[in-house]
């Protein structure tokens, strides 16, 4: 059996490679599923692709499309060429997508269209935004897969709600929690330094991620946001970090905004934003994987959003929604700051991976004729 790993952004990668590690690991003895990755080249800047390769010691892809930046249809257009291209050429049984990005988006649909089936990592996450372009992606690409891993109960429960079959869904938890066991003790030995050469001591500062198109392309909520973290340095007279996404920085220079009482870099490769994360005193962020992460390393967060995909953070009293009003971003951190860090992570075990994998090989073995293959109609245009 031949799998596709399709991928092209910074979360993608991160939270792919702990599926990447075990199709390798499998490989290495003996096992059946031969694979490949297809990169997108939606993200192309160092400290947004290669260095994650790097750091999490990851095959190179085979073929990368290096589509670049451009409008929603640019990209998806570019991509769905491309990577039917690959497809018509490689044949795989079988396509992996994780997530929520235009590439996902582009992978799940150009596959099916050419009868290869998708498996979608991360599936059945809901904001019920549908102004969020994540939202239609995640939509699109559960609807269109053969395959659904879901992470939590929840997301189960959210798939089948829209009349997706139980028999295709499979609870996993979510590969993030794989990501940060294997790299947490690397980042807390060697990630010092990210600290240091911040001047920043733990538990004595704030960690700020914004990049969502909802705020960053819109000037009043980024100004709201930037003066909220700005209240909140003042109010605590803690720093508070900001590596900024490509697309935050240049939103910034477009409106105008000049963030005060923030320091401002670039963005960091994950070691040393794990470290970060594990000791801020607080995280404000509107990214998915932040949400998570911040859940799992027992920081408590406050979201920069309206809503959130990750209900579960909600519940179990490690994030609280403060949207964008900079007196209510002051006010939720002032609820967040000394709460008691006791929940439970929602989202597994550590061990996704492995089960997303196991899964694959299990379905390969119960149907000798190869369910994927036997279904599947002759590759064509
Ligand atoms: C995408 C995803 C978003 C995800 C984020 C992860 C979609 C619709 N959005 O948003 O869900 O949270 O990735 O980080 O897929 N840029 C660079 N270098 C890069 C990549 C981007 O400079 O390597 C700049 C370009 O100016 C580009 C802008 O960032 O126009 C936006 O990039 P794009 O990939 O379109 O969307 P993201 O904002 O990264
Ligand atoms: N991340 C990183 N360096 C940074 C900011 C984020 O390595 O400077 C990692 C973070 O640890 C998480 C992932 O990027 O695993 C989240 O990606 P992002 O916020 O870009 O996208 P989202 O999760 O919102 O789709």
């Amino acid at each position: 059996m031949k799998v596709a790993v399709v991928l092209g952004t910074r979360p993608e990668i991160i939270k792919m490679s702990p599926i990447i590690r075990e199709l390798q690991r499998r490989r290495g003895s003996g096992g059946e599923i031969e694979y490949f990755i297809l990169h997108t080249g939606q993200h192309y800047s160092y400290n947004m692709d290669r260095v994650f390769f790097e750091q999490l010691n990851l095959p190179q892809p085979r073929f990368n499309l290096n589509v670049g930046s451009g409008t929603h249809a640019k990209e998806t257009g570019r991509m769905m060429m491309g990577i039917e291209r690959v497809l018509l050429e490689e044949k795989p049984d079988l396509v992996l997508v994780e997530g929520d990005t235009n590439t996902v988006l582009s992978g799940a649909l150009a596959s099916v269209k050419v009868g290869v089936e998708v498996g979608h990592v991360e599936a059945g996450l809901r904001s019920f935004d549908r102004s969020m372009p994540e939202e239609i992606n995640r939509i699109v690409a559960d609807h269109v897969s053969e395959i659904l891993f879901a992470p939590t109960e929840k997301a189960k429960q959210n798939l089948i709600s829209e009349g997706i079959s139980q028999e295709k869904i499979h609870v996993t938890g979510n590969t993030i929690v794989d990501a940060v066991h294997q790299n947490l003790e690397l980042a807390r030995r060697g990630g010092s330094a990210a600290l240091e050469s911040l001047g920043l001591e733990d538990g004595r500062y704030f960690l700020a991620t914004v990049h969502r198109q909802e705020n960053v392309d819109d000037p009043v909520r980024l100004r709201g946001i930037l003066e909220g973290l700005r209240l909140v340095h003042d109010h605590y007279g803690m720093p508070v970090v900001y590596p900024a996404h490509p697309r935050s920085r240049k939103m910034m220079g477009e409106h105008g905004l000049d963030p005060e009482g923030i320091i401002l870099t670039d963005p960091l490769d994950y070691l040393s934003f794990l470290r970060l994360e594990s000791g801020a005193r607080l995280i404000f962020t509107d990214s998915g994987g932040v949400q998570e992460e911040a859940c799992i390393l027992k920081v408590p967060c406050v979201t920069l959003r309206d809503n959130t995909e990750r209900p579960e953070t909600l519940e179990v009293g490690a994030n609280t929604l403060a949207g964008t009003d900079p007196e209510r971003i002051l006010e939720r951190a002032r609820l967040m700051i000394d709460c008691k860090r006791r929940w439970s992570n929602p989202f597994g075990d550590g061990r996704a991976g492995e089960r997303i994998v196991g899964i694959l090989e299990r379905i390969i073995g119960e149907d000798p004729r190869n369910p994927f293959l036997s279904r599947k109609v002759d590759l064509k245009v």
